[in-house]
C-alpha cells in the first residue's frame, strides 16, 4: 500500500498516474459536443450505488475506466459554449496547473510551518487585490472557500465592531436582490433572520438609496443599531451594481459598516474598460471577491478584504499547538489568525499562476468579452417578440421569459418556462438557469464563457421557444379535450 503514498520513491508512479488522468480529461474535453448528456438521477444513481467501496480496483486505469461511467460521462461541462446556467465559470489552464501543484505539495495555509512561501504568496495576492480595490497600506484580508464564507466573515467583523451587547438590536441592510448568504450569516451570527432589512431595488435592480436612507433613519429612531449595509456589486440574477458612492455616504452618516459583496463583479477590478463601474468600492470596510466566478479560477478561490487589517483580530484565537501568542510576538507570519478556517487550501496559488502567465489585463479582457456578449444578447432578446427581458445587463447575465403569441394565463406561462428549462437540461443541448422576478418564473443566462457566441444565444433561444411552445400546445389540447 505504501506504493500509493506520494514521495521520493513514487515520483515516477505519480507522473504516470496523473498523466493518465490528464489524458483522459483532455480527450473528454476535446470530444464533448454538449454541456450535458441529459442523464437523470435515475440513470446515474444506480451506477454509483453499484460501486463496492470495500473492493478497491487497485489500478489507476481501471479506476479511471470506472470514473468514466460514474462521473465523467454525465458530468456538467462548464467549458462548453452552451453552458449558460449558474455563476460557475470555465477555467483557465494556468489555474488548473496551479490546482495540480497545490494538491501534490498539499501546503496548508494556516501556519508558516505548513506553508512557508505559500503564506507570503497569499499575502502578496491579498495586497495586490486590495490595491485594485483602492485600499491603503492598512488593508488586509484572507482567502476563503467562497463568497458565502467571505460574507459571513465580513458580517462577523461588522457585528464585533458594532460593540453592542444586545444582539437583538443589530440590523443589516441589503437589497432585495442581494445573495441569500446575507440572511444565512445573520442566522449563524445569532442575529436571526429578522435582523436583515430588505431594501427595494429600482427598475435596474439597484438598491434604492432613498429607501435605504429611510430605513436607516427608522432604525435609529427605534433605538436599533445599524450594524452593516451590504451593497452588492454584481447581483446574482441581474449582475446589477448598487450605487456604491451614495451607500458609502449613508454608511458614514449612520456609522454602519459598509460591506461590498463583489463576489460576481470583482472581475471589473481587472477589466481594461469597465473598472469605473466599481468606483466607490474603496470606501467599503470589507469586500468579498470570488475569483472562482469572474477570474476564471476553479472552485474554490475567494477572498475577504478589509480596509483596516486590525479588524481581522475578531477571528483570532490562539492554540498552544498551532499559533501560540509567542509566535505572534516573534512576528512569524501566519494566516490562521485571520481566517475562520484552520487547515486551508493554497487556493491562492491558482491565481498566482494565472497572473504570472496571463496577467491581470488578460483575465480582465476575458471578463469584458462576456459583458460585451451579454449586451449583444440583450439586443437580440429585446428585438425578439417571443421574449420579455427584464433589464439591460451591466455585467453578463440576462433574465428573460418566453411569452407565447396566444393569450394564456401568467401561471401557464410560468409552467411553460419551467418546462422549457427542464426539457433543455434533459436534452443536454444547453444548460440555462431559472429564477423568479415579480413573482413570475423567468429563465436566466449567466454568460461567463468567452467562447459562447451570439449564434449560440440565438440557437438556445430557439430551443427554449420550441420546448415552451410544445408544452403549451400539448396543454391547450388537453384543456380543450
Ligand atoms: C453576489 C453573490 N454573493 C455571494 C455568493 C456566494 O458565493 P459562493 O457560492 O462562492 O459561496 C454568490 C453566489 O452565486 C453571489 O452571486
Amino acid at each position: 500500500m505504501r506504493s500509493h503514498l506520494l514521495n521520493d520513491t513514487t515520483a515516477e508512479s505519480y507522473r504516470r498516474s496523473v498523466t493518465e488522468g490528464v489524458e483522459r480529461v483532455a480527450s473528454k474535453l476535446a470530444a464533448t459536443r454538449r454541456p450535458f448528456t441529459g442523464a437523470g438521477v435515475e440513470d446515474i444513481a444506480p451506477l454509483i450505488d453499484r460501486v463496492d467501496l470495500d473492493r478497491p480496483l487497485g489500478d489507476t486505469s481501471a479506476v479511471l475506466d470506472e470514473l468514466e461511467d460514474v462521473y465523467l460521462r454525465d458530468a456538467v461541462y462548464f467549458h462548453h459554449p452552451r453552458y449558460l446556467g449558474h455563476l460557475n465559470c470555465p477555467v483557465v489552464i494556468p489555474a488548473v496547473l496551479g490546482e495540480a501543484v497545490l494538491s501534490a505539495v498539499n501546503s496548508s495555509l494556516d501556519t508558516w510551518d505548513q506553508s512557508a512561501g505559500g503564506t507570503l504568496i497569499e499575502r502578496r495576492l491579498i495586497d495586490w487585490t486590495a490595491g485594485r480595490v483602492g485600499y491603503g497600506p492598512s488593508a488586509d484580508g484572507v482567502f476563503t472557500s467562497g463568497g458565502s464564507q467571505s460574507n459571513l466573515q465580513a458580517l462577523l467583523l461588522a457585528r464585533e465592531e458594532a460593540k453592542t451587547e444586545d444582539l437583538s438590536k443589530l440590523r443589516i441592510f441589503s437589497s432585495e436582490c442581494s445573495h441569500f448568504s446575507v440572511q444565512k450569516s445573520a442566522q449563524l451570527l445569532g442575529l436571526g433572520r429578522s435582523a436583515v432589512v430588505s431594501i427595494p431595488c429600482d427598475h435596474d435592480k439597484r438598491m434604492q438609496t432613498v429607501a435605504l436612507a429611510r430605513a436607516l433613519e427608522r432604525c435609529a429612531a427605534e433605538g436599533n443599531v445599524p450594524m452593516a449595509v451590504v451593497a452588492t456589486a454584481g447581483t446574482t440574477d441581474f449582475g446589477s451594481l448598487d450605487p456604491l458612492p451614495e451607500i458609502a455616504e449613508l454608511c458614514a452618516q449612520y456609522g454602519a459598516w459598509m460591506h461590498v459583496d463583489a463576489a460576481y463583479g470583482c472581475g471589473l477590478l481587472v477589466s481594461p474598460t469597465r473598472r469605473h463601474l466599481l468606483n466607490g468600492i474603496e470606501h467599503a470596510d470589507s469586500v468579498t471577491v470570488d475569483y472562482h466566478k469572474s477570474f476564471f479560477q476553479p472552485v474554490s478561490s475567494s477572498a475577504i478584504l478589509v480596509k483596516d487589517g486590525s479588524t481581522l483580530r475578531h477571528a483570532t484565537y490562539h492554540a498552544d499547538y498551532l499559533n501560540p501568542r509567542r509566535a505572534a510576538e516573534e512576528r512569524i507570519p501566519n494566516q490562521v489568525d485571520k481566517s475562520l478556517q484552520t487547515t486551508r487550501r493554497f487556493d491562492a496559488l491558482k491565481l498566482w499562476m494565472t497572473l504570472r502567465t496571463m496577467g491581470a489585463d488578460g483575465v480582465g479582457s476575458l471578463f469584458d468579452e462576456v459583458c460585451d456578449l451579454a449586451a449583444e444578447g440583450w439586443r437580440l432578446l429585446a428585438a425578439d417578440p417571443r421574449y420579455d427581458v427584464v433589464v439591460e445587463p451591466t455585467l453578463s447575465t440576462l433574465v428573460f421569459r418566453f411569452i407565447p403569441d396566444a393569450v394564456t394565463s401568467p401561471a401557464e406561462i410560468d409552467r411553460a418556462n419551467l418546462h422549457a428549462r427542464k426539457a433543455l437540461f434533459a436534452s443536454g443541448e444547453a444548460v440555462v438557469a431559472g429564477t423568479k422576478t415579480g413573482g413570475r418564473q423567468y429563465l436566466k443566462f449567466t454568460l461567463l464563457n468567452p467562447e459562447t457566441t451570439v449564434s449560440d444565444i440565438a440557437a438556445v433561444l430557439d430551443l427554449i421557444a420550441g420546448h415552451a411552445e410544445q408544452y403549451l400546445g400539448e396543454n391547450l389540447v388537453h384543456a380543450a379535450s
